[in-house]
């Protein structure tokens, strides 16, 4: 017979894997929501760099070099770029870590299909109402030793008093598909955990991404934080959002499903083992257009009307 202890570790330990990578990019593009154009907020880009303005294919962004621990992961990852404000001056706060958690694998019936990208989270988001976190689990907090405040402010909003460690984000990614419509994806949550009629369950990828705001900001903060993400407002967090197109090799997209059962499972493949960095390094394929820079990207906003 079971006891309630161990039955408590099987739910909390419900098969999975994880893949850390490292930022290649800030730009101003969003290949997903302006495909073909400079004139978005800035993002912050992990995975394949064969990523360039235009919306690639699965096939193409396996043409890219990636900037994660995965030889057999070439999908792209982004984020709104997390500054650190001091008056004028605008500097992005980098992860100490990037992770890309596949969860629930136990109930997933198929893999990643070829050709999917997605969108997490809601840009456009101005308060805690506009996040639904009861699908996307969008949350910041101190991790570590803290400290905990989320009972005392929205918890996507961003924490009152400087972490001790590092400023945690997670978002989750809808976890069904329409396989012959990959552009039909929900959130199995939103429908009594069971993915709508016609979609299929895959693995429910999560963010979780670890700022290094002890590095950015050595004096630490306390009150409204200085910290900016490049799609809202000063302090918040409320317009976090994540965007993936799945660049994984076939073999290793099935092989993941392998996870039912075990606790975690790397993923190996046809072109690797699943925790070894590449020799190439990822950068922007197309440096010439497009900007890096905070102040330029709102004129470039201003210009194609998106401000
Ligand atoms: C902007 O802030 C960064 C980080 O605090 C600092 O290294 C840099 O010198 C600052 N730039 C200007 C122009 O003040
Ligand atoms: C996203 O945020 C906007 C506020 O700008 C809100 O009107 C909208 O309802 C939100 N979307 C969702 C799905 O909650
Ligand atoms: C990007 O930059 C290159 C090199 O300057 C230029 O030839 C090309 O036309 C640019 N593409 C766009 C879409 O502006």
């Amino acid at each position: 017979m079971r006891t309630l202890a161990t039955t408590l570790l099987a739910v909390s330990t419900s098969a999975l894997t994880v893949v850390e990578h490292k930022p290649f990019m800030r730009k101003n593009i969003d290949p997903i929501v302006f495909p073909g154009q400079y004139v978005s907020h800035m993002h912050s880009f992990y995975g394949s760099d064969a990523l360039t303005k235009d919306l690639p294919t699965t096939a193409q962004l396996q043409q890219g070099c990636p900037s994660g621990e995965n030889p057999n992961d070439l999908s792209v990852y982004w984020a709104p770029t997390l500054y650190y404000v001091n008056g004028n001056n605008y500097t992005e706060i980098y992860p100490a870590t990037f992770k890309t958690y596949y969860e629930n694998i136990d109930r997933a019936e198929i893999p990643f299909p070829k050709d999917l990208y997605m969108v997490a989270g809601n840009a456009s988001a101005k308060s805690q109402a506009d996040v639904q976190e009861n699908l996307n689990m969008l949350t910041w907090w101190c991790d570590g030793n803290g400290p905990e405040d989320r009972n005392i402010r929205p918890r996507a909003a961003l924490p009152l008093s400087t972490c001790t460690a590092h400023l945690q984000a997670i978002l989750r990614f809808p976890d069904c598909v329409n396989p012959n419509k990959v552009t039909e994806y929900a959130y199995a949550a939103a429908n009594g955990n069971k993915c709508p009629a016609g979609m299929k369950r895959m693995p429910s990828l999560r963010f979780s991404i670890r700022y290094d705001t002890r590095r950015a900001i050595p004096k630490g903060w306390k009150g409204v934080p200085p910290i900016k993400l490049a799609c809202g407002d000063l302090g918040v967090g409320y317009c976090f959002h994540g965007d993936f197109i799945n660049g994984w090799y076939e073999d290793s997209a099935k092989t993941m499903l392998q996870a039912k059962g075990q606790s975690f499972l790397r993923i190996d493949g046809a072109h690797g083992n699943g925790k070894t960095y590449s020799k190439c390094k990822a950068k922007d394929q197309d440096p010439s257009n497009g900007t890096s820079d905070y102040h330029k990207s709102l004129e470039m906003m201003k210009q194609g009307g998106h401000a």
